[in-house]
């Protein structure tokens, strides 16, 4: 019998329509397109991909800030579109988000105290310590000291600002935080200790994180599975270990071979680089959406490349020509 996986995402689609304009029609932005993932409880599985490649989407989707195009969201095995009032309520607490940008989502007139205490007021939780105990004991667990209750986000560090993000996502004891780039705007050196303290909530707690990254390298020793998302598609997934380990998608070689030079455990042997810029996703090319950049679809001959133009790749790695060896061209 195979277990039910916290969160099962089938065939996610959300198109945006594009501006009309006195010359052309309106056309869609493809901004997520059959995107199909899971994540278990308790583990963590690293989405990531280069800017615009649908990443944010995907959490707000998961968020229900916006409604698919098409495909399915299971929590627990419940289709999250179909519920309603008391069960969406009951959602809205389990799945919590944590932002890029902790200046920008907290409210400066508001002190810390509060801001943690405010998911606990909107959803009349009215813990049996009491609101104040509880946010303190969020405050401690996030690496908070007493003395910050009643101080201003002005006040504090970009890195204790993300803790306070962190704590108000705990607030609601959630199933599932989805983190946005969460250390993204962060010095390196803070960088680690927030995804430290990230781990020892998973630890403590048993929540399960989707956390949004634009490099492989910052979810390499934290994610159990990572999915790698390119142009609203995602090209390869599987666990981190493997794919750091036997990267299969050429997409994912470009990027594991791009890991900056201070990596030291980065393998610079069999470096990959990648043609043109990135296409927009409002015309994204046909059949696979990397063929405008694939280094392996250069080596191909006509029949094996015009399969790339013509029919997209479903499955994991995305990719048609996987059992050409990148590297025996
Ligand atoms: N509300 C919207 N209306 C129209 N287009 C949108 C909207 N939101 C996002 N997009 C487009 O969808 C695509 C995916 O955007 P998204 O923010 O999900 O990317 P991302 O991977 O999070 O990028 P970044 O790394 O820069 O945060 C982009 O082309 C973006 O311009
Ligand atoms: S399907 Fe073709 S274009 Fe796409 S990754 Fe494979 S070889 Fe490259
Ligand atoms: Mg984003």
């Amino acid at each position: 019998m195979t277990t039910t996986p916290l969160l099962q995402v089938t065939d996610l689609t959300k198109h945006f329509p594009t501006r009309t304009s006195a010359f052309r029609s309106g056309g869609v932005v493809k901004a997520v397109d059959n995107v199909s993932f899971s994540v278990g409880a308790g583990q963590t599985l690293g989405l990531v991909g280069e800017s615009g490649c649908g990443k944010s989407t995907t959490g707000r989707l998961l968020m229900r800030l916006l409604e698919p195009t098409s495909g399915s969201i299971k929590l627990d095995g419940r289709e999250i579109s179909e519920l309603r009032r008391g069960d969406l309520q009951d959602y809205r607490r389990r799945v919590q988000m944590v932002f890029q940008n902790p200046s920008s989502s907290l409210n400066p007139r508001q002190s810390v105290g509060s801001a943690i205490a405010a998911p606990l007021l909107a959803q009349r939780i009215n813990p049996p310590t009491g609101i104040k105990a509880t946010v303190r004991d969020l405050m401690d667990r996030v690496g908070l000291r007493p003395d910050h209750y009643n101080r201003f986000p002005h006040e504090f560090s970009g890195g204790q600002k993300q803790r306070v993000g962190i704590a108000r996502a705990l607030a609601l004891d959630p199933k599932l935080i989805i983190c946005d780039e969460p250390v993204s705007a962060l010095d390196v050196s803070v960088q680690a200790q927030v995804i430290n303290l990230l781990e020892d909530i998973q630890r403590d707690t048993g929540v399960a994180y989707l956390f949004i990254a634009h490099d492989l390298s910052v979810v390499k020793h934290f994610a159990h599975r990572v999915a790698v998302m390119y142009l609203g598609r995602i090209m390869e997934h599987g666990d981190t270990r493997e794919v750091f380990d036997n990267p299969r998608h050429p997409y994912t070689q470009a990027l594991l071979s791009a890991v900056p030079q201070a990596d030291p455990d980065a393998d610079r042997s069999g470096r990959v680089r990648l043609a043109g810029d990135l296409p927009s996703p409002a015309n994204p090319p046909s059949g696979c959406v990397f063929r405008s950049r694939c280094p392996l679809r250069l080596t191909l001959d006509e029949k094996s490349a015009s399969r790339c133009a013509d029919e997209v790749p479903a499955g994991s790695p995305a990719c048609h020509h996987i059992d050409i060896d990148i590297e025996e061209r």
